[in-house]
């Protein structure tokens, strides 16, 4: 198993980073709801880790999707017989990842099927940024935004994988490592870091040294 299969989120305590978002999602833990949800933000920042978190901490079904699911023929069919049937558990969650790669006739599709069963059928839905979101999406989630990982919380994770593997790392693989998995911006400014790059180049690293 690959370093990013290995060291999956699985808990709220395991996502660095993004703590609006684990507070708000905690806090809706607490009063036993869930909303529809958006994530959106840069590469390998933890918006579909979260998702499963989301699995683990309500202890619900997921149902995932990626972007190559959305061309089969029939996806939104699909789609709907998964909300239409009634969970076990209080809640079903369905995942579409890379949501932007849906068609806005395909996205608009999915408005009615979010409401008819909301009570039980919960959709998370990510994406890179929200310029390609129908607005009637945009309207039934709550809405997170997922900043690119900062310094300390890379290295946080990357240490404790580090603490896992047991292997020593230096302060000039740290840096060599976030060198290479830095995000960014139209200015030339560094927002963060990509995570699953940073886990990547560890894992690298690690081979290189067993
Ligand atoms: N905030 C985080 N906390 C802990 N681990 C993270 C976090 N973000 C990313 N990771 C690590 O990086 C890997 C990739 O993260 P994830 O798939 O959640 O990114 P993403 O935001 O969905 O990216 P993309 O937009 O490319 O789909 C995860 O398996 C996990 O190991
Ligand atoms: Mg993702």
């Amino acid at each position: 198993m690959n370093f990013e299969e290995k060291y999956k989120p699985e808990k709220f305590s395991d996502i660095v980073g993004q703590d609006e978002t684990v507070e708000s999602l905690k806090s809706m833990k607490e009063n036993g709801e869930l909303s529809h949800m958006l994530f959106f933000g840069s590469w390998g920042c933890g918006k579909t880790s979260m998702a499963l978190v989301i699995k683990n901490e309500f202890d619900i079904e997921l149902i995932k999707f990626r972007a190559h699911d959305f061309m089969r023929n029939g996806i939104m069919d699909i789609i709907i017989t998964i909300a239409k049937h009634v969970p076990q558990k209080t809640y079903k969650a369905v995942l579409l990842d890379d949501f932007e790669k849906l068609s806005i006739s395909q996205q608009e599709l999915l408005r009615g099927t979010m409401d008819t069963y909301s009570k039980t059928c919960k959709f998370i839905v990510t994406c890179n940024n929200t310029a390609s979101i129908d607005p009637g999406i945009l309207s039934r989630c709550r809405i997170y935004y997922f900043q690119a990982i900062q310094e300390p919380d890379a290295i946080k994770r990357l240490k404790f994988i580090c603490k896992e593997e047991g292997l020593k790392i230096s302060d000039q693989d740290l840096n060599r490592i976030l060198n290479n998995a830095k995000r960014i911006n139209s200015e030339g400014k560094v927002i963060g870091f990509d995570l699953r790059q940073c886990i990547k180049y560890l894992e690298d690293l690690c081979n290189r040294r067993r």
